[in-house]
């Protein structure tokens, strides 16, 4: 068995003890349900834990992570949870977090096939085709991936705002921030990149949907 395998337990017993000894009754109110204010979405990537690099705890922060932090209309997994924290949960911010370096990113720059990820990776894609014309003028390439990186965040964000999810809470009334935001691995900070969204009308108008008609 590995070693790092068995360690997690011993890891787990020891936070276990920490978490009690800082705050007794921390267990039983996590019991109790939970109220996160905040969805994240993020990278896979082992090297961005959504509570440590934001010093949040259990209980604070929704996840959903998948390669390169997309939205994909047409991803059950992804609606699911939007739906669930949006209208179950009711949280006040989406969060799309990407990172510098991110492998899934690095690698729809290229045209190398790697497996069945060359499919997911066609939406990031689709996000240099619309971003061509800047990409190609950066000649450093790490000066480019890293654009890529934002521009990516930014056009989820703008897929966040495309969901019927997220036109409707707004319809409705409801606080609903969206926030594009980018990781360094190489130095630990978070930078966000100021494309904030609480409004369909910083949407184009063809993006919008009109209020669901109540049928009696
Ligand atoms: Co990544």
């Amino acid at each position: 068995m590995p070693e790092l395998y068995k360690q997690i337990f011993e890891n787990n017993k020891k936070w276990v003890e920490e978490t009690k000894k800082n705050n007794p009754k921390f267990f039983d109110e996590l019991a109790n349900g939970q109220k996160p204010p905040i969805l994240w979405i993020g990278c896979s990537d082992s090297r961005v834990p959504a509570n440590e690099i934001t010093g949040t705890k259990p209980g604070e922060i929704f996840v959903h992570r998948n390669i390169a932090n997309m939205v994909v209309h047409s991803d059950m997994n992804m609606l699911s949870v939007l739906d669930y924290a949006v209208n179950v949960l009711n949280v006040t911010h989406v969060i799309v977090c990407g990172h510098y370096g991110c492998g899934g990113v690095i690698t729809a720059m290229g045209n190398k096939q790697v497996g069945i990820i060359d499919n997911w990776l066609r939406h990031i894609k689709d996000v240099y085709r619309l971003h061509y014309e800047e990409l190609q003028a950066i000649q450093d390439p790490k000066t480019r991936a890293d654009r890529f990186v934002e521009l990516n965040v930014i056009e989820q964000v703008l897929d966040l705002s495309k969901t019927s999810i997220v036109q409707n809470a707004w319809r409705s009334g409801q606080k609903l921030y969206l926030h594009g935001l980018v990781y360094d691995i190489a130095n630990g900070y978070l930078k966000d990149l100021d494309v904030t969204m609480d409004d369909p009308d910083q949407l184009p108008s063809y993006y919008l949907l009109d209020k669901v008609a109540v049928v009696k």
